[in-house]
């Protein structure tokens, strides 16, 4: 299965390393791509002490709320500070992702090209997801999930489930404030199957790129 209808190839190599980069080891990870103050991360984190999960944050101060949520208990949470496009690029290995969370992205109403299903760095995720991992895009904005469900058939070719979120739920502080506004909270989970081909299957992490790719 081929996504090469979506022509806009993504650029890698104008990304410059994020500050403070750590390189990390090849194995199975989860990763949560703007993951705020971390309400989610943490709750994920102790309920799956066997999972690795990376929350990336760019806002600094909503990265440090996350980073004093993380207590002993949680040696299997890590808090990044960066932009999550640029640490993807640098970090992480080909299907080294297990399950992805992007849970209420900016909804970007006057720039729908930086929606994650528009962007052409959407084909370098699924480069790094694991066959049969899922990733998990939540939004109260209605026209964002359509768009997304739209772009998945289309664009990706890629299957998904749509669940409404119930009022109970209290995933993260967005999830919370607009459940309690009565708005409409959705998401969408997306499966990567077995022998879905992007064009970056074989691109290592740019951070090894020195020794093996140039
Ligand atoms: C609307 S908030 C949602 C935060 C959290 N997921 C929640 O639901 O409470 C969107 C977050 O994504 C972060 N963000 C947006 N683009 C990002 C990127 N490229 N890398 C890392 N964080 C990003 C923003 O800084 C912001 O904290």
């Amino acid at each position: 299965m081929l996504s090469h209808c979506f022509n806009r190839l993504f650029d890698i190599h104008q990304l410059h390393t994020p500050r403070d980069f750590v390189p990390i080891a090849n194995v199975p990870i989860c990763l949560e791509i703007g993951a705020g103050k971390g309400k989610h991360a943490l709750q994920f984190a102790q309920n799956n002490p066997d999972k690795m999960l990376y929350a990336v944050e760019r806002t600094a101060n909503k990265f440090e709320a996350m980073q004093k949520l993380k207590t002993d208990n949680t040696p299997n949470l890590f808090p990044i500070h960066a932009d999550a496009i640029a640490w993807s690029v640098f970090a992480l290995y080909p299907k080294q992702i297990t399950e992805c969370f992007i849970l209420y992205p900016n909804p970007e109403p006057h720039n729908k090209n930086q929606r994650f299903t528009n962007m052409p760095f959407f084909e370098f995720l699924l480069s790094r997801m694991a066959d049969n991992a899922t990733i998990t895009i939540a939004s109260n904005i209605d026209d964002y999930i359509k768009e997304s469900e739209k772009n998945l058939q289309k664009i990706w070719q890629l299957p998904f489930i749509k669940n409404t979120i119930p009022n109970h739920s209290q995933r993260t502080h967005f999830e919370i404030k607009y459940l309690a506004r009565g708005e409409l909270c959705q998401e969408l989970i997306i499966t990567k199957p077995t022998n879905y081909k992007t064009r970056f299957d074989d691109i290592l992490p740019k951070h090894l790129w020195d020794t093996a790719n140039d």
